[in-house]
């Protein structure tokens, strides 16, 4: 079967100049062209999924034949074979060597720092005062992950760094990832950007391994656990190992939950039905006092808030590549081809949900969910590779959420409007919010 080409489609560069002009406006439209697409990146060729039925497939039931794609190549500079970047049987060892870091009783126990992060940044503020939202969720986001991993005093100095450095590898390594290869060697003040924050991450992530080592003391944080995690054979990370995965784990847990956490307070800030019943759930669950992990799964609206932010603001596109030959909707893809999901699109997708750019968070209601198909809605992934730190993101954006709203309401500054820009995801490069007292 012929797969249709998306149009738009230069010599040599083919899809990229519309898909960086465009970004998700492109991705949005592919499903009308059908369930497999194919879009060039300069010459090489990518068959876009656009169903969440085939979604589903490569994700999870499919998901031994697919390893990660072309896209992933490029950051391997900064993450090497960290969990985001691995595959096969050693992406499976780290996995098990990692994800005890993330399971419920830890995260209960994290959610009383995440708290004492937000009441001390929310504590800050004054009456009145304007804040840049997206930058002081950015800042949060660092210490929250940043506190997890290494605990505080030992840290701050990589903390510090992975707050200048992640958003620069980020943004570069985005526009190195859509770039053919012949243009990659062209970007050369991007690049460099990109190489110095490496250099530097690498260089404080390295002594901090170091000093863990030689003290060898068990601080109840998440490097701890990876310094004292064993394989099913008794054996340990390397240092390079253990660096990899803290690496990973600052770029893949520090820009997204910031991200969705700026986006939510922007869209409840313009819905005031909304606003109102987050603030009345927290009010009456809470009743004054601190956040703790038990009252979480009880902010149930909140939690449908959340989940519509991640429905509207995910990551843009996941890439795989056929590691076997594979048919995916009737079309036959040989080994090595690269295959690619947006869950930005899936998202937006009319089929799915109904006037997909409108701010519902009643969509999560729990009898409007079960009508919501399987691979229609991923903004963690799904199946192996799915996000190792998703109950940690949630409970995060929960309690931050909670803790700020049950003080404060932040209202839109009218003459400073929203200002996005476009890397992995759409993000508020500027969002500035005046907090007020409620
Ligand atoms: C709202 C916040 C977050 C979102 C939307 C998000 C989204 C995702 C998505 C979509 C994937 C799958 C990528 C793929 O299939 O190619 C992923 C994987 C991953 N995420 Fe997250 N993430 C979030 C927060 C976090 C946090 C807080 C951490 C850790 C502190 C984290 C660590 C990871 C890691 C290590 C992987 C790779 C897992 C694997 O392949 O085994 N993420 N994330």
């Amino acid at each position: 079967m012929s797969v249709p080409v998306a149009p738009g489609r230069w010599p040599v560069l083919g899809h990229t100049p519309a898909l960086l002009r465009r970004r998700f406006g492109f991705t949005e439209g592919l499903h009308t062209y059908g369930d497999v697409v194919r879009v060039h990146l300069g010459t090489l060729p990518m068959y876009f999924v656009t169903t969440p039925e085939l979604t589903h497939r490569v994700l999870v039931t499919d998901s031994a034949s697919f390893g990660k794609g072309a896209m992933f190549d490029k950051f391997r500079p900064f993450v090497g074979d960290g969990l985001v970047n691995s595959g096969g049987a050693f992406h499976l060892r780290q996995r098990r060597l990692v994800q005890p870091a993330f399971h419920h009783e830890r995260i209960a126990r994290y959610t009383g720092k995440m708290e004492t992060a937000v009441a001390r940044l929310s504590g800050s503020w004054r009456p009145g005062e304007r804040r840049e939202i997206n930058e002081d969720m950015q800042a949060l986001a660092v210490t929250i992950v940043g506190e997890a991993l290494f605990g505080t005093e030992f840290g701050r100095t990589a903390i510090e760094e992975a707050r200048r450095s992640i958003p620069v590898v980020i943004r570069h390594g985005m526009v190195r990832a859509l770039s053919p290869a012949f243009v990659g060697p062209l970007l050369v003040r991007g690049n460099r950007q990109f190489d110095r924050a490496v250099r530097r991450m690498r260089a404080v992530v390295g002594t901090v391994i170091a000093d863990w080592r030689a003290t060898g003391v068990d601080r109840g944080d998440l490097l701890s656990m990876l310094l004292a995690a064993r394989d099913s054979d008794g054996e340990p990370m390397t240092d390079q190992q253990v660096y990899d995965e803290v690496v990973t784990l600052l770029s893949a847990g520090i820009e997204t939950s910031a991200l969705a956490l700026a986006w939510l307070f922007h869209e409840i800030s313009r819905h005031a039905d909304v606003e109102r019943r987050v603030h009345e759930e927290i009010d009456q669950v809470l009743s004054g006092r601190p956040v703790t992990a038990d009252d979480v799964p009880k902010l149930t609206y909140l939690q449908q808030v959340i989940n519509e932010t991640l429905r509207m603001y995910p990551i843009w596109i996941l890439m795989r590549r056929t590691l076997r030959p594979v048919r995916l909707g009737g079309v036959g893809l040989p080994a090595g081809t690269e295959v690619t999901i947006s869950p930005h699109a899936l998202h937006h997708d009319p089929h799915t949900f109904r006037d997909p750019h409108r701010f519902d968070p009643d969509r999560w209601a729990p009898e409007r969910v079960k009508d919501i198909p399987r691979g229609a809605f991923i903004p963690f992934g799904a199946g192996n590779r799915m996000c190792v730190g998703n109950a940690f993101a949630m409970t995060e954006m929960a309690v931050t959420v909670a803790t700020i709203a049950s003080r404060w309401r932040l209202a839109p500054v009218p003459d400073r409007p929203l200002r996005v820009k476009y890397t992995s995801t759409a993000y508020p490069a500027r969002l500035s919010m005046t907090v007020v007292p409620r």
